[in-house]
């Protein structure tokens, strides 16, 4: 039904600037009753961080960055919805235009900078869906004017801590001068101590808040090495893999789109992100869980992801291209897929991290 709806107002939404028709989707989603989402078949249903997902198909942060409709979005058929980013003190991004549509390539370029609303207007969004089923995570970030980007995260980790089932500390989006920096091993590990530290105090006595990091396509793998074994010493309970890249394809075809600055998701990051996390995959050892992000349009590239060590996967760009009647093609496809090759889900987990390290799909 939805998929329908989307099939039919598709070449209007796309006639809009990015931006615009995302706004327009957001305030048609906000006026959408909210419904239970979908039954989901039993083998979709993944046992990972504590929680139960009904299924592992997540939405990825940057889409409902102000928090307002987690539930509607869940209703979608998500089996988890990343808010945000969301920064303690609003702040309105980078000026428009600051998002576009590489059609042909099924991708997206963005600059957003993290507008946010700021954490007090996330924060009572949250308070007010308080109770609600679903599991719901926020992506939260560092303002760009912020003196001291490590207590911003703690702020966020503070005031959000149980009322979220998971926080993201997000140091990889490209479009905050110096964020990414904080991806340095001395930064890192500060980071990390002062904001499991911070968690553990604000859930003292309650269930924990899973916190994540999520991290960026372009590092190097010796990069990679230190980040994971700050995050395994500093006790992050999963990284997600990854965040929007600035590297450029030879293989766009929408040239002048692809000389906009920004981050690139879309159809052209599943590669890059999937050798990313199955190197990622082969670090962990399975000590904590990973979430597969980026250019994930179909089920076969979810189950790669799996494949390639994806305990859950989120996906963003390919809503703009397919519409919200993708999440049932991708669970459909996967139940298929485990039909087929009479398998489970925990068992496809990593099944080929090593084979898609080395580029072979
Ligand atoms: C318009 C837009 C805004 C985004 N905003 C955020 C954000 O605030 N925080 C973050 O960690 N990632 C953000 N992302 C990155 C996505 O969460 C995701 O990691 C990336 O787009 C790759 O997935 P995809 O190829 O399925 O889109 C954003 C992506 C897009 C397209």
């Amino acid at each position: 039904m939805i998929g329908s709806l989307f099939s039919l107002a598709k070449p209007a939404l796309h006639a809009l600037d990015a931006e615009t028709a995302h706004q327009l989707t957001i305030r048609a989603l906000s006026l959408m009753p909210v419904s239970a989402p979908p039954a989901d078949d039993a083998r979709l249903s993944v046992n990972v961080l504590d929680r139960h997902f009904p299924n592992p198909v997540g939405l990825a942060a940057g889409f409902d960055k102000q928090c307002e409709v987690p539930d509607q979005l869940l209703g979608l058929g998500f089996g988890f919805v990343e808010l945000g980013g969301v920064v303690p003190k609003p702040q309105e991004g980078n000026p428009r235009p600051r998002v576009f549509r590489l059609a042909r390539d099924e991708a997206v370029i963005n600059r957003f900078g993290l507008n946010s609303e700021g954490l007090d207007a996330a924060r009572l969004r949250l308070v007010n869906r308080r109770g609600r089923p679903g599991i719901v995570g926020v992506n939260i970030g560092a303002n760009k004017d912020s003196t001291d980007r490590i207590a911003d995260y703690v702020l966020c980790i503070e005031r959000l801590c149980g009322l979220a089932d998971f926080l993201t500390i997000n140091v990889s989006s490209p479009n905050t001068p110096g964020l990414r920096d904080l991806q340095g091993e001395a930064f890192l590990d500060d980071l990390l101590a002062r904001s499991i530290e911070a968690r553990d105090k604000a859930d003292h006595g309650r269930r924990k808040t899973i916190v994540l990091l999520k991290i960026a396509p372009d590092i190097s793998l010796d990069a990679l090495d230190a980040m994971v074994t700050t995050a395994l010493r500093r006790g992050v309970d999963g990284l997600t893999v990854s965040n929007t890249t600035i590297a450029r394809p030879d293989s766009l075809q929408e040239k002048e789109l692809a000389a906009e600055t920004g981050g690139l998701s879309g159809k052209p990051l599943f590669v890059p992100s999937t050798r990313l996390l199955a190197e990622t995959f082969l670090r962990v050892e399975r000590q904590i869980p990973l979430i597969g992000v980026g250019g994930i349009d179909s089920a076969e590239a979810a189950w790669t992801k799996i494949r390639a060590g994806a305990s859950l996967v989120q996906l963003y760009s390919a809503m703009v291209y397919k519409g919200p009647g993708l999440i049932g093609d991708i669970k459909r496809g996967l139940v298929q897929t485990l039909e087929a090759e009479k398998t489970s889900l925990a068992q496809a987990i990593g099944r080929d991290a090593v084979a898609i390290a080395r580029g072979r799909f």
